[in-house]
């Protein structure tokens, strides 16, 4: 069992680093560690904690995020948002974008891809034939290596699938063998994958219609909540939309959005 010592020094690095809070997770944090260093020969939490240390950007701090990151997501997640997106964000941004064609959306903590395809595949149903024309390649980011590469793979369970409408399900989707269903060529194209750290300054040249980033500001703490959404407040086109986890509200003392209803802001 890691002891308090121990538990402290990867809470203080994890905060320090990623912005995750994990005070009070000791059980969960011994839980998914203990293994990993008992199977890769390490001789306790210190003796891992000192390489990750030393090189914050080598293969063993990847895998300690790999390892420490919640990544639970699905196809069809508050698809409440799709539709306010196809309903009421679309046709504004389609309106104000008709001579440039270009629309920026980002998810900006895409896990293993539900998220980001799900955006794509509304973007290829609403513009339609016009489709073509316009640049709607979607921005889908994560801490974890080990997420992404499952997105980029875009290989997914029949039972994950399942609650896709069938149409999507036929036109987005090839049946690899009988669990696993694979995301067409066609589909993945429309989805650009970075590793990225929500802490990092934000290096994108140019501003976003719609951020989503559902479902991580719950691992950090008021203050770096605060700190991040100005972040993107910043990186919004004027009118832009923010959608956050519809169990997650932000605090509108400390920034400039505007709440347009629940789980859904604007600049
Ligand atoms: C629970 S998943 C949410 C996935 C998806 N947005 C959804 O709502 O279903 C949270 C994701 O946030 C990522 N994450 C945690 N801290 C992060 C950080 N500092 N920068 C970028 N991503 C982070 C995790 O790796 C994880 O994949």
């Amino acid at each position: 069992m890691i002891t308090e010592q121990e538990f402290h020094r990867i809470v203080v690095y994890v905060k320090q680093k990623y912005g995750i809070d994990l005070n009070g997770k000791q059980i969960l944090v011994n839980g998914r560690m203990e293994n990993y260093l008992l199977r890769n020969g390490y001789s306790g939490y210190d003796e891992y904690m000192t390489k990750v240390e030393k090189n914050p950007k080598g293969e063993e701090a990847r895998n300690l995020i790999n390892v420490l990151t919640t990544n639970h997501t699905y196809f069809m997640r508050e698809f409440e948002h799709m539709d306010f997106m196809r309903k009421v964000v679309l046709p504004q941004i389609k309106a104000k974008e008709a001579g440039k064609r270009d629309v920026r959306i980002w998810s900006a903590a895409s896990s293993t891809g539900e998220e980001p395809y799900t955006i794509a595949m509304v973007l290829k149903d609403f513009f339609g034939l016009d489709h073509k024309m316009w640049d709607t390649r979607v921005l889908a980011t994560d801490l974890s290596t080990k997420v992404l590469e499952q997105a980029q793979r875009g290989k997914y369970l029949k039972e994950q699938i399942d609650p896709l409408p069938e149409g999507w399900k036929r036109r987005f989707f090839k049946r690899v063998n009988e669990l696993e269903y694979q995301v067409t060529p066609e589909l993945k194209q429309e989805l650009i994958f970075r590793q990225f750290n929500l802490m990092n300054p934000f290096p994108f040249r140019k501003k976003f219609h719609v951020v989503f980033m559902r479902n991580v500001m719950i691992y950090f703490d008021d203050n770096t909540k605060l700190q991040l959404l100005r972040k993107v407040y910043d990186y919004l086109e004027p009118g832009g939309y923010l959608f956050v986890g519809t169990t997650e509200s932000i605090d509108r003392k400390g920034t400039n959005f505007q709440y347009v209803e629940p789980s859904i802001y604007r600049k």
